[in-house]
């Protein structure tokens, strides 16, 4: 009888076996070349969901890219790549300083929001018990706040993608339901906005019903991580920029003004 060996790896996605590496299926060539119209949407979804989307949600993914791009110098994870080169490193490890401070606080949201208000919103949950629900777990809401953007200062990242969904999207529910819970939120506080990791979280939920697919194939790319992808692909331009931006300018090692800096040191106790 034959014996198969075990397979160590089990690839689903991408084959280099034949004269030309496929993705989910198509020819890098059929994909790469501008006759047959794949954008980087589309390089998304055969390459991370395996499946060809139609065009009004491959070019929500482009949008999402282009919006998240770049937010400044300012923002925690610019400011480490800029640090970072500043320090005499490459390309690559100054771009990791900066993807690594994506998380909960920071463009690393997304999977969260539309995590808690998916919840929320299948459980017939009302805004009002929704932030109720949250409060009494002792968790911020992700998707909601903004240290710079507010009711007076609106996001209009924010407003683009909205703007996008209502003449793009067949319909927004899981949106519909997050700018009622922004209504209550902003009352209480100004910058309690729907942020743009929240919308881009929120459509992504939008745009997978629409497409049919399963409350758990949604929640499987939520639990994977899928959405906080989309900031670290879109975000890492922006970073490389930064870092050939340090570069170009020649700029010399950064050390923190001291007068920046609360000291408040005790001598510590013998034990
Ligand atoms: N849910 C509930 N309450 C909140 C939230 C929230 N999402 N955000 C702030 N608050 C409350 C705080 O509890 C605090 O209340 P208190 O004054 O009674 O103590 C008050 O608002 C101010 O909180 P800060 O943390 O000082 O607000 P800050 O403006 O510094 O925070 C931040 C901004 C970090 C974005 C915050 O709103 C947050 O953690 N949001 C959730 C995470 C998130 O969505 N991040 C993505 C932002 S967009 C982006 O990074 C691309
Ligand atoms: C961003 O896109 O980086 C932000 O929304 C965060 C910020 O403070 O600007």
């Amino acid at each position: 009888p034959k014996v198969r060996r075990k397979k160590e790896f089990i690839c689903t996605i991408s084959d280099d076996r034949g004269d030309e590496a496929t993705y989910a299926g198509y020819p890098i060539s059929s994909v790469a070349t501008p006759e047959t119209g794949f954008g980087i949407g589309d390089v998304i979804s055969l390459l991370w969901f395996k499946k060809r989307y139609p065009k009004w949600a491959t070019d929500y993914l482009e949008t999402v890219i282009k919006t998240v791009a770049d937010h400044g110098p300012a923002v925690s994870g610019a400011h480490n790549a800029k640090v970072t080169a500043r320090a005499g490193k490459d390309v690559i490890s100054s771009l990791v300083t900066g993807l690594l401070t994506i998380g909960p606080r920071f463009g690393g949201a997304i999977d969260d929001a539309a995590k808690y208000f998916k919840y929320a919103n299948d459980r017939g949950m009302s805004p009002a018990e929704f932030i109720d629900y949250m409060k009494k777990e002792g968790k911020t809401i992700s998707g909601i706040g903004h240290r710079i953007k507010s009711v007076r200062n609106p996001d209009l990242r924010v407003s683009g993608l909205k703007k996008y969904a209502a003449e793009h999207f067949p319909s927004t529910p899981l949106l519909d339901f997050a700018l009622e819970v922004e209504k209550l939120t902003t009352s209480k506080k100004d910058n309690l906005i729907l942020n743009v990791d929240g919308t881009i979280g929120i459509l992504m939920v939008d745009m997978w019903r629409a497409l049919g697919y399963s409350e758990e194939e949604i929640d499987g790319f939520i639990e994977a991580g899928a959405l906080n992808a989309f900031f670290v692909v879109g975000r890492s331009i922006g970073f490389i920029g930064h870092i050939l931006d340090e570069k170009r300018l020649g700029m010399p090692m950064y050390r923190h003004p001291t007068d920046d800096i609360l000291y408040n040191v005790e001598l510590a106790d013998e034990i």
